[in-house]
């Protein structure tokens, strides 16, 4: 009880206060309580530990006593109150958090506070009558936003949009208990967000076709943002409780819809893989991460740039090398440019100044500037004799305990780290293209990388507000080891028949934001063909008389190759898989060129062309992909699927709502995966991608177990051996 006639109900449920079912019944007695006791005046509903809540316990809806709705009647109850009813926000108030606020009858927020509406980003739609409150107290546009993007609004916003009555710097409590004692005796009819009409737009009908449009093209196939939509134009058209029970009718489509349950699984995985173990025994739990004051990136090209961009926002200062005054030039005009195109982007425009602050990122040829710095990034080109050299630079002029790390996109971290006197200092930290944007670190350890060396590239990732996932150090790694096979079999889909722009149809359908063929223009075909000839697969090296599909007993194609040997290297030439308006243009149109080209390219070499239906392109694309992720779990380079799959969904645009790749496998099923590849990889005995994995075949004998319980039968394979 507060001060006299103020009831304080806190909720209480650590780490985030999620209304488990103790937590909501737990509210449903204060509630009942406070209203039976005279003596009660107000209501204050805060969180423990400075947390208001996180709204439903997310694992609760995949257990059969689903208790999502059941929120509902409680915060009717709260809203009924005779008793006014205040909600103290501190830090969190989301999904059925929020909703719990909106049913009180005043709300007020910790400045540092964030709200929103995150279940659409889980599957869901707020179902606990969020969907019918939000609209009606800050209208209908900055609902559908909040609610069909689940972004988390900071208390400022919140203010400014009329979702808070008021912003408190200090002790929010107390400010709530003084609210509460306040409007002790004024009506609350004006309070009741239910009551209240949903303001009108002078042009509804024409605002919400057009807003319909917007989130079905962002929505990808995910079904969630739609149905959030639905549910906010319910309260458009029809009273309060009509619209709760469409809300609730929506909510359960997609609480059974399996996507929900591949975003909650999503949403758990990026939780575990911040729990990193390694075949040796290091482990996020004795690894301590060292601070990084200062860091450097040597090499300012394509990723340099996004890199140092990346450090500078997370106020973390940096030297950025280059070769020569040319090169330094050139970068420094890119880094300058993203910079300002980041300070536009964020709310303060104060946050251009701390950009340019000259002292927090200085440009050098001089590798001696590196002398002070705890971590460097080395991003040169990927050619291992010069990274090499760097390497051996860097251990020399570098303090003791700087970390050297490599962006290198497949090489050896051990030939790397070989150079240095300090290979326990050595990592991959190898980011995604545009770096200041695509969420994933890849964090790559060697033989001898330090855990605190692990530790501490984790800890960066955090910083740079990315997902970094641990991974062995293997050629490509895990994601571009398992990317091999999915572009390998597109490009033999060409050679059988198929078109660019029918393969990446078939991908984007699936929900991949751009197909292989859109994505190779984009990253530049030269890119591969580079590695290509440098591993001696086309190009001067090769060796005379090798026929022209084939490498080392395996199908190639040299499709690729000779697009490049046309000078056609993607989006930067005008020309690739796709034709463009102009070099560096982006609309991507099939080119005739390249449909005569595959044609001639099949007569040549005898191919019969057949038709190749949407199911195969899909399967020959992805189960290969799948089937390295097999081998890659059991060689021990990922300590988990859901590694795997973080590294799917946020690098290389795996549609979220299918779960990532392994995710996909298990809820289709692994003997049907098996099968599909046992039928492909007897009618393509040349393609070691399409040969099925021995732990695939395993967990297919053991009875297609649950992805949770994949790798207990790894460890019990590999203890037998
Ligand atoms: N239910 C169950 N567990 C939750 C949870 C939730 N709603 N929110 C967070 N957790 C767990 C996490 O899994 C993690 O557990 P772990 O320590 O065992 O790994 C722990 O709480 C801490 O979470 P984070 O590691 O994510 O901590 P952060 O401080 O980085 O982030 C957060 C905190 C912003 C609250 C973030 O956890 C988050 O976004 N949570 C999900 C919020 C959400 O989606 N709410 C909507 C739920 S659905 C709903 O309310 C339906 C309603 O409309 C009916
Ligand atoms: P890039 O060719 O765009 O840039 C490389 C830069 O390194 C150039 O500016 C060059 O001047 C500089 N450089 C070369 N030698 C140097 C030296 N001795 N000292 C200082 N600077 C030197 O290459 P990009 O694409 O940025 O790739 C860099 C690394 O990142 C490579 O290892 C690549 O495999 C990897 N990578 C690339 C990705 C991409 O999408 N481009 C994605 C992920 C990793």
């Amino acid at each position: 009880m507060g001060a006299a006639a103020v009831a304080v109900i806190r909720l209480r449920n650590p780490p985030v206060n999620a209304l488990s079912l103790t937590a909501l019944q737990a509210l449903e007695d204060g509630l009942k309580r406070a209203d039976a006791d005279p003596s009660v005046k107000a209501v204050m509903i805060c969180g423990e530990n400075g947390k208001f809540s996180a709204g439903a316990d997310i694992r609760g809806f995949s257990s059969p006593k689903r208790h999502g709705i059941a929120l509902g009647p409680i915060i009717s109850l709260i809203e009924k109150s005779e008793k006014p009813v205040v909600a103290a926000i501190e830090g969190i108030a989301l999904g059925g958090g929020l909703e719990v606020a909106l049913g009180c009858h005043y709300r007020i927020a910790h400045v540092k506070a964030r709200m929103g509406l995150p279940e659409v980003t889980i599957g869901l739609l707020p179902g606990a009558q969020g969907t019918q409150r939000l609209p009606r107290l800050i209208g209908v546009p900055a609902a559908l936003d909040i609610i069909t993007t689940g972004r988390h609004i900071p208390a400022t916003e919140a203010l400014k949009l009329g979702l808070v009555d008021e912003v408190v710097e200090e002790n929010t409590v107390e400010a709530a208990i003084r609210l509460a004692n306040k409007v002790i005796g004024q009506p609350l009819g004006p309070r009741r967000l239910s009551l209240k009409p949903v303001p009108k737009l002078p042009n509804m009908e024409a605002f919400l076709r057009e807003a319909l449009v917007k989130v079905k093209k962002q929505a990808h196939g995910c079904l969630a943002p739609e149905l959030c939509f639905q549910a906010v134009k319910a309260a458009t058209e029809q009273t309060f409780a009509d619209g709760v029970r469409k809300e609730q009718e929506l909510f359960n489509i997609l609480l059974t819809s399996g996507q929900a349950q591949a975003l909650q699984y999503a949403f758990f995985a990026e939780r575990a893989v911040q729990k990193w173990t390694t075949p040796s025994g290091a482990s996020w739990k004795s690894a301590s991460p060292q601070p990084i004051h200062k860091a450097a990136v040597i090499g300012l090209g394509t990723m340099g740039r996004g890199i140092v961009t990346s450090l500078v926002k997370a106020n973390i200062p940096v030297v950025a090398l280059e070769q020569n005054l040319e090169y330094l030039n050139m970068g420094r005009k890119a880094v300058m440019l993203l910079l300002e195109r980041e300070a536009m982007k964020m709310e303060q425009g104060a946050q251009t100044l701390r950009f340019h602050n000259p002292a927090r990122l200085q440009f050098t040829v001089d590798f001696d500037v590196l002398q002070d710095v705890d971590l460097v990034i080395e991003a040169v080109f990927e050619n291992m004799a010069l990274k090499k050299e760097i390497f051996q630079k860097i251990s020399r002029i570098c303090k003791p305990g700087a970390f050297l790390c490599t962006n290198t996109s497949a090489l050896n971290i051990d030939e790397i780290a070989s150079a240095t006197r300090c290979p326990q200092q050595v990592i991959g930290t190898h980011f995604f293209s545009p770096a200041h944007v695509m969420r994933l670190l890849e964090i790559i350890y060697g033989l001898h990388t330090s855990a605190t060396a692990i530790a501490t590239a984790m800890q960066l990732a955090k910083a740079l507000k990315k997902v970094g996932v641990v991974v062995g150090n293997c050629f490509g790694f895990v994601g571009n080891r398992m990317m091999f096979p999915y572009v390998q079999q597109a490009v033999f889909l060409l050679e059988e028949g198929s078109r660019p722009e029918a393969i990446d149809q078939v991908l984007e359908d699936f929900g991949f934001k751009i197909g292989p063929f859109r994505m190779s223009d984009l990253a530049g075909l030269d890119v591969g063909w580079r590695s290509r000839k440098g591993q001696g697969l086309t190009g001067a090296s090769l060796p005379p008389g090798t026929p022209a599909r084939q490498r080392h007993g395996h199908r190639y194609s040299p499709l690729p190759d000779l697009l490049c040997e046309n000078g056609r290297f993607g989006q930067k030439t005008g020309k690739g898989w796709y034709q463009y308006e102009k070099a560096g243009g982006r609309t991507a149109k099939p080119d005739p060129w390249l449909h005569n080209f595959l044609a001639q390219y099949r007569d040549t070499h005898h191919i019969k062309t057949r038709f190749i239906d949407q199911e195969e392109i899909l399967e020959r694309c992805l189960f290969p992909l799948m089937n390295e992720g097999f081998d890659i779990l059991a060689e021990g380079i990922a300590s988990g699927p859901e590694h795997l799959d973080v590294i799917y969904i946020n690098g290389y645009g795996w549609p979220k709502h299918r779960g990532g790749p392994m995710f996909h496998a298990s809820t289709i099923g692994l003997p049907r995966v098996l099968a599909k590849l046992q039928k492909y990889s007897e009618a393509h005995p040349d393609v070691p991608g399409l040969r099925p994995s021995a732990f695939l075949k395993k967990l297919v004998a053991m009875g297609n177990p649950p992805l949770k319980d994949w790798m207990s039968y790894l460890s019990r394979q590999s203890n037998k051996l």
